[in-house]
């Protein structure tokens, strides 16, 4: 049953200057805060609002994922993240925000068979990889190749037809995995492995990663089970910045396959996707539990670029329900793997410290999704520079199942934010004699 947002309550804005003052809708979404309708704001006052971060502006309404960052909640279509990673696999999560409920056991064999059969991409991508430089960052290669994908697909790119929406959410879900593994093989030197369709989504995955040619390789069904759970914890997130980048590209009725691309440029900065992989570089940098007081004072002083990444959240202020299913994950695995690695007893003693220090405490800064992620796939024996290639895998699924609820709406609009002008007004041309 789809939610009527309108209410009968109101905001009143009055002009201080003129005393004019309009009335504003307000909406009420099924829960979270309500809302005050702007659309009509410039039409019957002409100003704009201002608000460069989004901090305070709901861009969209979708049905996909509510977070309460007060109380530490993340559900999707309002099943708990905990849930979901405890009980359910990353398909069974992808299916539920792609079509908005869990799957039964025929729609789950069903969408299982799809994507596993759409887990090859076409051999002439191989040839894309040949040009990168071997040392190339990984996220650069998937920038490259993912936007190309829309160069071999062309039965997938009509926005307007429903089959070929499915068709291309059904590809990206399943090709963006083999590319990632492709880009991480490349960067070792080694041969690519073909997908196996006997393997589920995440067995493939680290097949595809770790297997070589020249003998059998047995995924670790721990191993597996833990990169299923780190998948669904970074399946969706609300409007982040990366699913809001692919929610603008899609405005414009760029290809499905253009908006991942241009959300997975956006994911792969370190204030946001690229944290797994800063957090590493930040406990390699701190190197021993002695100098964590340096470096926390560091990440107050507003003169110092150093931030503790893997800490803070635009919404979160209180804690990360995600990092805390992935502490307990992170346990797992290094004791599965025998793994002794010193970057957790430095993490945890810097989380202690950091939630005892008044500044992170009155900031609400806590340890977000990014802060333990890096360590258990540091143990699984992923390289820093994939983590953030991890990450989009995962996210790819949020960011096209969003990019579909928005096609999907009644009316798509082109976004198009307006400004706040402060540079010079109109002058006459200077010559360039007389400059
Ligand atoms: C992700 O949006 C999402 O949902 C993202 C994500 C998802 O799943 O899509 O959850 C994934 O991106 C997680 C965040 C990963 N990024 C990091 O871990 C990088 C480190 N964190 C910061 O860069 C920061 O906390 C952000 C970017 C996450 C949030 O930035 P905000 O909301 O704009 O907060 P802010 O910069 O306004 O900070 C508020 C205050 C400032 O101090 P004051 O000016 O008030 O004195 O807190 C300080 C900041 O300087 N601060 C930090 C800090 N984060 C914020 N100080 C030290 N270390 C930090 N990490």
């Amino acid at each position: 049953m789809v939610h009527n947002p309108k209410t009968d309550k109101t905001f009143t804005l009055t002009n201080d200057q003129s005393g004019e003052s309009i009335k504003l809708p307000v909406l009420e979404g099924r829960q979270g805060p309500p809302v005050i309708d702007i659309r009509k704001l410039y039409a019957q006052t002409g100003h704009f609002t201002f608000d460069p971060s989004f901090t305070a502006t709901g861009s969209c309404k979708s049905r996909l994922t509510f977070i309460d960052g007060e109380k530490g909640i993340l559900e999707h279509r309002g099943y708990s993240i905990s849930d979901l990673a405890g009980k359910s696999s990353f398909l069974e999560v992808a299916h539920l925000l792609l079509y908005g409920d869990l799957p039964n056991r025929e729609q789950k064999d069903e969408f299982e068979h799809q994507i596993t059969y759409h887990t090859m991409v076409d051999e002439q991508v191989n040839f894309f990889y040949r040009g990168f430089r071997r040392d190339a960052h990984p996220m650069a290669i998937m920038c490259g190749v993912i936007g190309a994908l829309s160069a071999f697909y062309h039965d997938s790119l009509d926005i307007n037809d429903p089959k070929q929406r499915e068709l291309s959410a059904h590809r990206l879900i399943a090709k963006v995995p083999t590319l990632a593994a492709m880009t991480y093989k490349y960067s070792i030197g080694q041969p690519f492995m073909y997908p196996r369709n006997d393997l589920s989504f995440s067995e493939n995955f680290l097949y595809m990663c770790f297997g070589v040619p020249s003998e059998p390789y047995k995924v670790n069904p721990i191993l597996a089970r833990a990169m299923d759970k780190i998948f669904i914890l970074h399946a969706d997130h609300e409007q982040n910045a990366s699913t809001s980048t692919v929610r603008l590209a899609g405005s414009s009725q760029a290809n499905p396959f253009a908006c991942i691309a241009a959300g997975m440029a956006s994911l792969w900065g370190p204030a946001h996707g690229g944290a797994n992989q800063a957090v590493l570089e930040m406990l390699d940098q701190i190197g021993s539990v002695d100098r964590i007081p340096e470096f926390i004072e560091r990440a107050k002083d507003k003169d110092d670029p150093f931030r503790l990444m893997g800490f803070g959240h635009r919404v979160y202020k209180n804690f990360d329900p995600r990092a805390n299913v992935l502490k307990a994950a992170c346990d797992e695995v290094l004791e599965e793997l025998g793994v002794n690695d010193p970057h957790l007893e430095l993490a945890m003693e810097l989380e202690r410290i950091a939630l005892e220090d008044e500044y992170f405490i009155q900031r609400k800064l806590f340890p977000n999704v990014d802060f333990y992620s890096g360590i258990i796939l540091k143990a699984m024996g992923f390289p820093t520079s994939m983590f953030t290639v991890l990450f989009a895998v995962a996210r790819t699924v949020g960011w096209i199942s969003q990019w579909k609820e928005m096609i999907e709406e009644p009316t798509l609009r082109i976004g198009r934010p307006r400004q706040l002008y402060t540079g010079p007004v109109a002058r006459p041309y200077v010559e360039l004699e007389d400059r």
